[in-house]
């Protein structure tokens, strides 16, 4: 059995540590193809060091575009990697360029496409991301869902025959990298100086917050007015965008930082009183780490975080402002992501299929 994992964007390298694990315990034929959208080391060569994941097989180099031309050039180049490695299957991951490229790219060679975490939404068409997933689950042969919700989702349009609920791999690795960073101290804390419970971690790179001069200077404006000191993790989307807008993101108690390393941002969250973000990784990361999430979004894919009481969806503003303050929710023992095995069942639904 031959498996080629895509992946391309910084998410999607935690979701492949898992994985690529898993497909070795297993005794998978395992490819891995990095697509270069992501290429700066921060967003990338850091996060294959840091989780254990084997270098790359294969580097499509395709670097930063507009969005059809790195959707297309990830569709064309995977035409030779798929004729070279003929692989059983194309596993992709979550909802990028590259997820929505490479399995286009895999069944038009009638190559099976395997969707890790399928049948997420939003409802908002105007997400680059929601397009991208909304086709790759119809693309795909096997739709490996992280949720009930999802599932659902996946049974309105009609493909519940194809779709298997695994748990979300996420999980896998947060709990792993969280029992081992437990006991080393912040590493913002001890950099900036702040006691554990005294900040909020931020990030903001959505093309919905940073596009618009108008609401990203908002979203800055109402971050610098929480009431404690908020560290934005600043993604290279974002430093563009406030340099071409002219914007400062260090404001009143906003303080920008460089994007952490994913053990270094385990530990800074779960010393931090608060999380604000429109990622959806890092609000379900929240969660899981039991830190109040506040998310600049209308909207989110993880509704179980709202319906638990761990995460608010707000506008910027005084809404914002306010959201960052709020209390703690009541404690859940909850687990809607699963139990921090979905990778093991993601490999045995694959040999099995
Ligand atoms: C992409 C994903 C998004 C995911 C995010 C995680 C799509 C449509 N979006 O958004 O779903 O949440 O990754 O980070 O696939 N840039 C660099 N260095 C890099 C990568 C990007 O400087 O290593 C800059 C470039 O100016 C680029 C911009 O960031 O134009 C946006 O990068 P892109 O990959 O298009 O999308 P993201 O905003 O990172």
């Amino acid at each position: 059995m031959k498996i080629l994992s895509v992946v391309g964007a910084r998410p999607q390298f935690v979701k492949l540590a898992p994985i690529a694990k898993a497909m070795a315990a297993a005794g998978v034929d395992h490819v891995i193809c990095h697509t270069g959208q992501h290429y700066d080391p921060m967003l990338s060569d850091v996060f294959f060091e840091d989780l254990g994941i084997p270098a790359p097989d294969v580097h499509l180099g395709v670097g930063s575009a507009s969005h059809g031309k790195q959707t297309g050039g990830i569709l064309a180049a995977m035409d030779d990697v798929l004729a070279e490695h003929e692989p059983d299957w194309v596993l992709v991951y979550g909802d990028t360029n590259s997820t929505v490229a490479a399995a286009l790219a895999a069944v038009k060679q009638h190559i099976k496409v395997a969707h890790l975490e399928a049948g997420l939404r939003s409802f908002n068409r105007r997400m680059p991301e929601e397009h991208n997933r909304v086709l790759t689950d119809h693309c795909a042969d096997l739709l490996l869902a992280p949720t009930t919700v999802a599932a659902e989702h996946l049974e309105r349009e009609g493909l519940a025959e194809r779709t298997i609920v695994v748990g979300d791999v996420m999980t896998d690795v947060l709990y792993q990298v969280r029992d081992a960073v437990a006991d080393k101290p912040s590493p913002i804390g001890a950099e900036l100086g702040l006691e554990d419970g005294t900040y909020s971690v931020a990030t903001i790179h959505r093309a919905e917050n940073t596009d618009d001069p108008q609401r990203l200077a908002a979203v800055l404006e109402s971050l610098g007015r929480v009431d404690h000191p908020v560290v934005l993790l600043a993604h290279p989307r974002l430093v563009a965008k406030c340099e071409a807008h002219g914007l400062d993101i260090n404001q009143g108690n906003l303080r920008s930082h460089a994007p952490l390393a994913y053990p270094d941002l385990v530990a800074s969250c779960l010393k931090a009183r608060g999380i604000v973000t429109d990622s959806g990784g890092l609000q379900k990361e929240a969660f899981l780490l039991r830190v109040p999430a506040t998310t600049v979004r209308p909207e989110t894919e993880w509704v179980e975080t709202v319906e638990l009481g761990w995460n608010v969806l707000v506008e910027p503003g005084d809404a914002l402002t306010a959201a960052a303050t709020r209390p703690r929710p009541e404690d859940t023992d909850e687990q809607p992501y699963g139990d921090g095995n979905a990778a093991e069942r993601v490999a045995a639904e694959l040999l099995r299929a």
